[in-house]
């Protein structure tokens, strides 16, 4: 295992990628896997072993799983077993005091805690990859910005929308202004019973988890990263409105009080455009899906109700399916544990962008642009459908 301490600007000057780095922006590059010196390895500990199993950082030939931990037994054998581990702690907490051969941090923790735990690896010089959402309030939001901006270490946003490969290419069409204007879009998360008496993600061993009750429009990522990700534009006002099924019980009585399980939220963004955003956690519809309106070109992503891949236009690409973007991760990293193929996508771009020395593309501040307007739209929502403005952090 590399020992090495990671000092960032002495690693681009060994691997030769200053030039690059510096300019690259929020775009992943191609190719540059092979052009890293193989010596030099990013150290990361995964926290959290429900989703958090479900990636493989072990096997980024520029990273190394140097610790794993959950405060339950089960769920750090678990990560031990997946990421080849032996070093584990029972806590994040104990790790942050004990460990010294960590640079970043992947937190699959739930959402409640995120902004804390974030907070606690930047405070101990910690770089972060973070679950979605980035937080659950304004106040959290500002406290993220605060605590990025002092200690200067990197942050990314793991949200798989990102990455799903409709969304890169819906992304590469719009970057290549085959869209013309684009004017509209339909984003919509469907997630259906979430948060439910009746799902058993809402309880561990009989007690309560974060998960019962949760707001909808406290879990909008999946949905604004459909348009953030492929645009980049800002949404700046929201009026929302929320159902709640009168039949499930978990709406009465949430640590949240949210007595709704489904939302609709309709957008204004900084270009003048429309964003009508859906988060179910009712019905039977299911799935991450966008559709992207622009004068020259839509996008159709298909969907569980069968609606198929489209692109509609004069001057559409003629695609049958989506080109092949597997070729631009290391190949021992071409599992698809879900989400659209997303997972590797999201592992290389955090580990290139250390190295790299620059913005991951889901930084600070994409996620907050993701998180931020479903915050507000929560509140419109208890505000009947009242249009606010969304603060821009
Ligand atoms: N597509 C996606 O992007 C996607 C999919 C699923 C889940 N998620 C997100 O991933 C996160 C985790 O989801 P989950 O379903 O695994 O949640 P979970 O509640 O099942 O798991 C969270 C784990 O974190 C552990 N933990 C909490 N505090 C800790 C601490 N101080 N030290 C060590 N371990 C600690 C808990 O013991 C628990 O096992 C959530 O925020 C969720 O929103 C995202």
């Amino acid at each position: 295992m590399t020992q090495k301490r990671i000092s960032r600007r002495g690693l681009l000057k060994e691997t030769g990628l200053a030039a690059t780095a510096l300019f690259a922006g929020t775009r992943p590059l191609r190719g540059l896997a092979q052009a890293v010196n193989s010596q030099t390895r990013i150290r990361i500990a995964v926290v959290g072993g429900g989703f958090g199993l479900d990636f493989h950082w072990h096997e980024h030939p520029s990273c190394e799983v140097t610790g794993v931990s959950d405060l339950r037994p089960d769920r750090r054998v678990a990560l031990q077993s997946r990421y080849q581990c032996e070093t584990v702690y029972d806590s994040l907490e104990s790790m942050l005091r004990e460990a010294r051969d960590i640079d970043a941090v992947a937190i699959f923790t739930e959402a409640p805690n995120h902004e804390k735990h974030v907070r606690m690896c930047m405070e101990r010089g910690l770089h972060v990859i973070s679950a979605v959402p980035a937080c659950l309030t304004l106040e959290e939001a500002e406290r993220l910005r605060e605590v990025t901006n002092r200690t200067g270490m990197t942050y990314m946003m793991a949200e798989t929308s990102y990455y799903r490969h409709y969304c890169i290419a819906a992304r590469e069409l719009y970057e290549a202004g085959q869209f013309g204007e684009l004017f509209y879009s339909e984003v919509e998360y469907y997630h259906p019973h979430i948060g439910h008496t009746i799902s058993p993600l809402s309880f561990h061993e009989g007690q309560r988890t974060w998960r019962y009750g949760y707001p909808p429009m406290l879990y909008p990522t999946h949905s604004t990263g459909l348009l953030v990700g492929v645009t980049g534009e800002r949404f700046t006002e929201v009026s929302c409105l929320g159902w709640g099924n009168p039949e499930n019980p978990a709406l009465k009585d949430n640590h949240y009080r949210s007595p709704f399980n489904v939302a609709s939220a309709l957008f204004k963004t900084d270009r003048n455009h429309i964003c009508r955003c859906n988060v179910f956690w009712d019905g039977t519809a299911e799935g991450e899906r966008a559709q992207w309106f622009g004068t020259k070109l839509t996008f159709y992503m298909p969907g569980s109700g069968g609606q198929p891949f489209r692109l509609q236009g004069p001057e559409a690409p003629e695609w049958t399916e989506l080109p092949d973007y597997w070729g631009r991760i290391p190949q021992t990293l071409t599992h698809n544990p879900g989400h659209g193929g997303s997972h590797p996508f999201l592992t290389h771009e955090f580990v290139r962008a250390l190295l790299e020395e620059r913005e991951p593309a889901v930084n600070l501040d994409a996620a907050l642009n993701m998180t931020i307007p479903g915050i507000v739209a929560h509140e419109s929502a208890h505000r009947g459908g009242e249009q606010l403005t969304i603060p821009q952090l």
